[in-house]
């Protein structure tokens, strides 16, 4: 596999699994890491993938890693501070953490707050040239859809929050106990491609209040119960609780803010690798990357999306849904 992948579950403080990166090796391949270079890793996460970017990059390099998360930005800079220099840099630039040593061979990391699509600002940061890289996992990371206190999973009784970054926006709670029933109904069907959403959407209104994951995950099990076998293999919430977290999180306007500003950011040669786990994402991606090439931005390095081998998978389920698409800026 590759010069020494570390893919194995990460080990969190409380001495729990971690996340396992997806596809890692396809994603630092289609990278085609530059010594010295700058990249960003745009959902920086727990930093599995970040850290093989960091490891090929050397002292002259620069990694940035950017998350909504904070918890998830803490965990990074336990991996890529550890025996390092790095800093976190909060949405205003100031500094929040400074750790580790001076290694001889490792290179800067910055670790920023905030959301992807911020990388279209101006205030984001910055090379002169253009970044050499910009990877994009998408999605929850297992920190996240495992700690029931963050309210992302149907599987365990938390609170109804799912907000990636907690110090801002509207929870799940809020969202479900305050949008009228035609609204919830049009959001469920869009972003969970759930075609009973009218149903559900009228349980959840007749039930309100609704505070906790196990009461809507209920609520929606009992307006839609599965029809057929293939319905009965996906638990009954999943496409509600996948609305809910992208609409919460804004996920498809951020990705299309960071895929509209990427043909500006990247540097001739630079290269972008997407990860997706759905079906809506994936289609952005494809489509901008396909918009990209006809505008002269893009030559399109994976003509149909890379996805986990069935060991991988055997290794690691979440990667089953896993679409790898990747494009080298002209
Ligand atoms: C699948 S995980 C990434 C895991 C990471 N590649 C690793 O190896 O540990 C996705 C991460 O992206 C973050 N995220 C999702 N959407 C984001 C956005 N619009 N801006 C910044 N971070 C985002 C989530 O908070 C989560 O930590």
């Amino acid at each position: 596999m590759g010069e020494g992948f570390k893919d194995t579950p990460q080990r969190g403080g409380h001495g729990q699994a971690g996340h396992v990166p997806v596809l890692l090796k396809e994603a630092i391949d289609f990278l085609n890491i530059r010594r010295g270079g700058t990249y960003v890793d745009a959902t920086v996460g727990l930093g599995g993938h970040s850290y093989e970017i960091a490891k090929r990059l050397g002292a002259q390099g620069r990694l940035i890693g950017v998350d909504k998360d904070v918890s998830a930005l803490e965990r990074a800079r336990e991996r890529l501070v550890s025996g390092h220099r790095s800093s976190v840099v909060g949405r205003d630039s100031e500094e929040m953490l400074t750790a580790g040593d001076e290694s001889a061979d490792w290179p800067s990391v910055e670790l920023v707050h905030g959301s992807f699509a911020d990388l279209a600002n101006d205030q984001g940061p910055r090379t002169k040239d253009g970044f050499d890289g910009i990877l994009a996992d998408l999605g929850v990371s297992s920190l996240q859809l495992d700690d029931p206190a963050r309210g992302f999973s149907f599987q365990a009784e938390g609170p109804l929050d799912m907000r990636m970054n907690t110090q801002s926006g509207e929870t799940a709670e809020q969202v479900v106990n305050r949008v009228d029933e035609v609204t919830l109904a049009n959001l469920i069907y869009e972003f969970g491609e759930e075609r009973r959403s009218r149903r559900i959407a009228r349980a959840i209104v007749r039930s309100r209040p609704i505070r906790t994951t196990a009461q809507l995950a209920d609520v929606v099990s009992a307006a839609a119960r599965p029809m057929n076998p293939a319905e009965r293999r996906i638990h009954p919430a999943t496409r509600t609780f996948q609305a809910l977290r992208i609409f919460v999180n804004r996920e498809l306007d951020d990705l299309r803010g960071l895929l509209g500003a990427v043909p500006h950011l990247l540097k001739p040669g630079g290269r972008l690798v997407v990860i997706s786990f759905h079906s809506l994402e994936d289609r952005i991606v494809k489509d901008a990357l396909r918009d990209g090439v006809k505008q002269g931005h893009y030559r399109l390095l994976t003509k149909k999306p890379v996805t986990a081998t069935e060991e991988e998978i055997d290794r690691n389920p979440r990667s089953r849904s896993a679409k790898l698409r990747a494009a080298e800026k002209i």
